[in-house]
Order: structure tokens, then C-alpha cells, then sequence
């Protein structure tokens, strides 16, 4: 570092930025990608540039300085207002400056993965972005993530052209439709190919992300809270990231840095236990007698954690009653939840419990007798979703009650894990204070009990931004079981987040949400490329589907150990198929899953290059069981015994033929260094 440059480098990116480039003008991000070495020629890199002789401009040009709009001249879209700004200089990596009756700090930090952080803090001042970051070199093509209700993390990919695409989300969460991250790259990136960034904001509530393209050529992304304010502001985190490998490269890095800074680290420390979840199994129907031969039936099949989801609590027969009195129903639990509690941890699982702490349904007790505690965005109607309105979090006395009631339950019973489900949208703007309240809360109840695991779920997947990973060991990706949308919604959720914190469930043969039916094969298989669990009646299944279902989880248990901290790769095949892999980081050992989606092709096989291998190196193959029966049927015999051996040369440049000959039909291979 010297007065005049910020240099930051980590893994495959680095930030260079200029200080100081003239008198008066703000600092600029001169570089923002490819590393570019120990000690690069900064004055070279700057006195190279060409003079843009070129009409109808500023006589001296303006180019976006660090927060565009701290500079007057900026013609794109602004992330700051006008406040006469003046730079003050750094310390260490945060950069300050002073407006008129206002002060603004810039700080960035730079992980060793090569993920930048970077947030500000202000006083007297909001800004609409609380990050920008400019990039040279034609990165026009841009992969979103829209969707919907089960089904998260849609890809939307689109051309930038001449102007600004903003993604917006005005839920109060960032909402099954917007996840707060995108890509941005080169015009043909892929898989495995291609220059490009990758951004995520790190908040649970209303949020913006846009990219624009100047009339110079260079792009913008800013990313923000909607609707900021305060005296004193300080943003969330901003994280971005380079690869030149394409969006394997930015996964992985995510995912480096993500297990060493952003989840908690119980998860790396403990095997990620298989779950039964109770939802689609029994709904509200809660009845002891019932549940213990569910949590027998879990044991066997070797679930590790019985977790009691929706229909509990005082007065929950139904979605439209009981949110907000987190007492036990002694109408389904005479003697509390203990009896059960007992038995489930009797058979050697932990137990885990639902609940939707923020949330109130008017017919409750809470509400009768706190009618006030209920926000409101406008004096009437109440505008509810799923029968529930949102407890005023701004509220101290209402914080202060929802953490007791947890502590209490948590205090009184032998609780390792609560699903903290949040089931609607927030209406109207300003809900900063809301999800800061959140933060606080959770973070208060995590301190008071630290062994107790949280998973995100709202909804599914519609609150998993990275500053919420701070605080659960695990997303509720999607409520939507059907295995074949699941495997293209964790194919795309995984570019960021990592296999060991998404949830992902054996649902019933019949998906309750989409009806289409589905092999025990296929569903198991998906299910084992994230966090395993169960979601569905083990006592409808037959004695053969229970011993298969106990040798899928065998699988997993098996390979966790790879799946959870190995380096993760998306394969594209064709059309008709999808493949993802994950392979050790010393390069020994990997376990693919291959899955024929489609039906257009089915006389042809496809070519499974693996990744990651070493390639001089001598693997062992074989095909992980259960098969089902019309893939056993077509494959070749050594690679069912597990006697075929391939150099990891010709696995990664010649691949493999996989001849799935059903549609929604799947495989798991695996490789290991003789
Ligand atoms: C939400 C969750 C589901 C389930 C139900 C219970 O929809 O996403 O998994 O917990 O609530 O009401």
C-alpha cells in the first residue's frame, strides 16, 4: 500500500485503486478482476491508457470513481448524493471522505479465496447502492436469478445493451423471485469458460442490484437496501468475486469463502446429520402415537434428526390459527413435548422443532392481547398472507417477548435445531429496522444456546442472502420436493451456496406440489447431492422401497465427507441430461450425478468428462447402489462391479459414456485413486 494505490489480492481477483489520480478527483477502481501479481508497475498500468479523443464529452472525462456520484460529472446512474465530497484519505483499507455536514467510509476487504467484501458507513447521508464496482473488457452478458414459489433460483440470462437492468425486491426479504446476487461476464461464459464477476448482497430484506452500461463501454453493478435511511448508516456487506474459468471458478470460490467466513463453523465440525422432517408426512395431523412410530420407522432407515415441523403449537389445526402462541398444544400433546422428545432422542436422533417466530395470525392469544405488536403499514385493511400478518420487530417489547418464548422452549426442552420459517412478504418500505431487529434477535438466541443449529427457511428458499448464512447451519431450499426441479433449482442455488447447508429432502413418491411421480432412485440421488433429509410418510412405504431408501442414506453418510467439503462442479452434457460433480481437493477422489431429464434422445448416451482429476493418475469406477434397474440393465459390468480402472487423462479429456436409457431416471458414479 502507498498513499497514492489500494492494492487487494486474493485467489484468482484482484482491486487495484487509484488513490489519488488527480487533484481533486476521487479515487477510481483502475482494475477490478484477473490477479495481477506481487508488485505490478501501477504507474505503468495508468500511463498506458489511451487519451479517448472523442467528442461530446467532459473536456476532462469522469470515469466512475469508487461510489459513482462522489464525483461531479458521473453521467450513470448515481449511488451517492452531491455532498461536495472531498477524499480525506485511508486507514488501512477503508477509504474516508467528508462532504458538506456529512462523512462517508469505504471499506473493502479482500479474502484469501479472492472474494472482495465491501460496505460502507455514513453519517448524514444515506446512499442508494452501498456498492459499486465498474468493469472494463465487454462484460455485457448477465445471469439473474428470478423464479417463484418452489421454484427458486431460475436463471434468466439477457444481453446488456445500452442502459441499466435493476432487480428489485420489495418484499421485506429478498423473495423466491430475486436472489441478491448475480453474474455478469463475458458474451459466451459457461460452465467452464469465460471471464466473469460474480456478486451477492448480504441482506434479508428489500434490496436492489443493477448493472448499467455506459456510453464508454464499461459496466456498472451497484447493489443496495432498498429504502435506506438513518442519521448514521452503515450497509451491509457487498461480495464480489473473478474467475477466468467461468462459473465453476466463481462457485468455487464462493464456496471456499463461505465455509471459512460466512457459515458457522458448527457445520464443517459435524457431519451433517440426515433429517425426517414431518411436514408432507402428517401436515397438522399431529398425534403421538403417530409421530413415535414415525420417528421408529426414521431410526431404522438411519435418520439422524427428527424434526417436528408445522401443527405443534396452541391452536394449530390449521394455517389460519395459532401463530404467535408458542406454547404446546395439550390437545395433541397431553403431557407437553417431552414424552416425545424422549423417545426421538431414545432412538438416538436429536430432535428439532419448527417455528415462525415473526409471524402472527390474528386468531391467536398473542394477537388478542397485543393487537398493537402487529404492523401495519397503513391503517386499514390488514393485509395478511396465509392467514398471517408480522409481528413489529422495531418494537423493542416485542423482540423482547419473541426471545423469551424461544428461550423458554429451547430452556425447557432437549432442542438441537429449530427451523426458523418466515411465511410472507413485508409490505410497504422502510423495513431496515426490521431486519436489523432480526439480526439481533437471532443473534441473541444463537449466543444463549450456542449448540443449537438454525435452518433459514421462508417459504423455501426465499431468504438464504448471505448475511443471513452468518446465522443458520442450513437453507430450506425449496418447499418443492419434485426431484427433477429440485435438481435444476440446487444446480443453480449451489453457484452460492454450498452443498453441506442445502437442504434437500426424499419427498413422496407422488410430489404434492407439482403431482408428478418420481423413481425413489431419482429422488434419493438428488436428495444426496445437498444436506439429506426425508419429507415424507415412512409408513406408507413397502419393506423393499424401506431397504433401498436405508441404502441411499448409507450412500450418503458414505460420501458426506466429500460432498461437504470437496470442490463442486457443473457439468453441461445436453439437453437431455445434467450432470454435477464433486471432486476431492487433493484431486483423489470424486462422485458425479448424472440425471437424464429429458426424453428427446433416448437412444443416445453422454459423454461425462470429470473434473478436477489428476491426469496422471490411475482411478478405480464404480457405480454407487442402489441402480435402478433399467440403468443396471445397459451398464457395463465392470463399472457395476467396481473393477474398472481409467487414467484420470482419459476421464477428464475423453470422459465416459453414461447411457441412462429412461428419462427422470439418474447415476452416481464414483472415483477413487488406486
Ligand atoms: C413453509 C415451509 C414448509 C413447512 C410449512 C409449514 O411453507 O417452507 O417447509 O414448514 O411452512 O407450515
Amino acid at each position: 500500500m502507498s498513499e497514492r494505490w489500494l492494492y487487494l489480492r486474493g485467489g484468482e481477483t484482484a482491486l487495484l485503486i487509484d488513490l489519488r489520480p488527480s487533484v481533486d478527483a476521487m479515487p477510481r477502481v483502475i482494475h477490478f478482476g484477473a490477479d495481477l501479481g506481487d508488485a505490478p508497475d501501477f504507474e505503468a498500468i495508468v500511463s498506458a491508457a489511451p487519451h479517448m479523443l472523442w467528442g461530446a464529452r467532459l473536456d476532462v472525462p469522469c470515469p466512475p470513481c469508487v461510489l459513482p456520484g462522489l464525483e461531479s460529472g458521473y453521467f450513470g446512474s448515481p449511488a451517492i448524493g452531491n455532498c461536495h465530497w472531498r477524499f480525506e484519505g485511508t486507514v488501512g483499507s477503508i477509504l474516508r471522505f467528508k462532504g458538506n455536514g456529512t462523512t462517508l467510509e469505504i471499506e473493502y476487504q479482500m479474502s484469501p479465496h479472492g472474494v472482495l467484501a465491501m460496505r460502507v458507513r455514513a453519517q448524514g447521508v444515506v446512499p442508494t447502492s452501498s456498492f459499486a464496482m465498474p468493469l472494463s473488457g465487454g462484460m455485457y452478458d448477465v445471469l439473474s436469478f428470478g423464479g417463484d414459489w418452489a421454484r427458486e433460483f431460475s436463471p434468466q440470462r439477457q444481453m446488456l445493451g445500452s442502459g441499466r437492468l435493476a432487480f428489485e425486491s420489495r418484499r421485506g426479504r429478498p423473495g423466491h423471485d430475486r436472489f441478491p446476487g448475480l453474474v455478469v461476464g463475458q458474451a459466451d461464459f459457461s460452465d467452464d469458460h469465460g471471464a466473469v464477476f460474480a456478486f451477492s448482497l448480504g441482506w434479508s430484506g428489500s434490496h436492489h442490484v443493477s448493472v448499467e452500461r455506459l456510453r464508454e463501454g464499461e459496466v456498472v453493478v451497484q447493489a443496495g437496501e432498498l429504502d435506506a435511511v438513518g442519521e448514521s448508516y452503515e450497509s451491509p456487506w457487498t461480495y464480489a468475486c473473478f474467475s477466468s474459468r467461468g462459473l465453476n471458478g466463481v462457485m468455487q470460490t464462493h464456496h471456499s469463502f463461505l465455509r471459512a467466513q460466512i457459515i458457522p463453523a458448527g457445520v464443517a465440525a459435524k457431519a451433517r446429520p440426515v433429517h425426517l422432517n414431518t411436514w408432507e408426512a402428517i401436515y397438522f395431523d399431529h398425534d403421538e402415537a403417530t409421530l413415535r412410530t414415525l420417528a421408529d420407522r426414521a431410526a431404522c432407515v438411519g435418520v439422524e434428526r427428527f424434526v417436528l415441523d408445522d401443527g405443534w403449537f396452541k391452536g394449530r389445526a390449521h394455517d389460519r390459527a395459532g401463530l404467535g402462541d408458542w406454547t404446546v398444544d395439550t390437545k395433541k400433546y397431553p403431557n407437553g413435548l417431552t414424552p416425545l422428545i424422549t423417545h426421538v432422542r431414545g432412538l438416538g436422533m436429536e430432535f428439532g422443532l419448527w417455528v415462525e417466530p415473526e409471524m402472527v395470525n390474528p386468531d391467536s392469544d398473542l394477537a388478542r392481547a397485543h393487537p398493537d405488536w402487529i404492523r401495519r403499514e397503513q391503517a386499514s385493511p390488514l393485509l395478511l398472507q396465509r392467514h398471517q400478518a408480522v409481528l413489529d420487530l422495531g418494537n423493542a417489547a416485542v423482540c423482547a417477548h419473541v426471545y423469551e418464548v424461544l428461550h423458554a422452549l429451547l430452556a425447557g426442552h432437549d432442542i438441537s435445531y429449530l427451523k426458523w420459517d418466515m411465511n410472507r412478504d413485508l409490505i410497504g418500505d422502510g423495513h431496515g429496522a426490521y431486519v436489523r431487529a432480526l439480526y439481533a434477535l437471532i443473534d441473541r438466541l444463537r449466543v444463549a444456546h450456542p449448540k443449537v443449529e438454525i435452518e433459514t427457511c421462508a417459504s423455501g428458499g426465499g431468504r438464504c442472502d448471505w448475511e443471513m448464512l452468518r446465522r443458520a447451519e442450513r437453507v430450506w431450499v425449496s418447499d418443492s420436493n419434485d426431484a427433477l426441479d429440485r435438481f435444476a433449482i440446487q444446480r443453480h442455488a449451489s453457484l452460492f451456496l454450498p452443498l453441506e447447508i442445502s437442504g434437500a429432502h426424499v419427498g413422496p413418491a407422488s410430489c404434492h406440489i407439482t403431482g408428478r411421480r418420481l423413481s425413489l432412485d431419482l429422488r434419493a440421488n438428488v436428495a444426496l447431492f445437498g444436506h439429506m433429509g426425508l419429507e415424507l410418510d415412512l409408513r406408507a412405504l413397502s419393506e423393499s422401497d424401506i431397504e433401498r431408501l436405508s441404502a441411499h442414506i448409507e450412500a450418503y453418510k458414505r460420501f458426506r465427507p466429500l460432498l461437504h467439503s470437496g470442490r463442486l462442479w457443473r457439468i453441461a452434457l445436453d439437453d437431455d441430461h445434467g450432470a454435477l460433480c464433486v471432486s476431492s481437493q487433493d484431486g483423489r477422489e470424486a462422485l458425479a450425478l448424472v440425471v437424464r431429464t429429458g426424453s428427446a434422445a433416448l437412444g443416445r448416451a453422454a459423454q461425462l468428462r470429470f473434473p478436477g482429476l489428476h491426469r496422471e493418475v490411475l482411478y478405480k469406477l464404480s457405480a454407487v447402489k442402489p441402480i435402478s434397474p433399467s440403468v443396471g440393465q445397459s451398464l457395463s459390468p465392470s463399472v457395476m462391479s467396481g473393477a474398472q480402472k481409467m487414467s484420470g487423462q482419459v476421464l477428464t479429456g475423453r470422459g465416459l459414456e453414461v447411457y441412462l436409457p429412461r428419462p427422470e431416471s439418474s447415476l452416481l458414479l464414483h472415483l477413487e485413486a488406486c
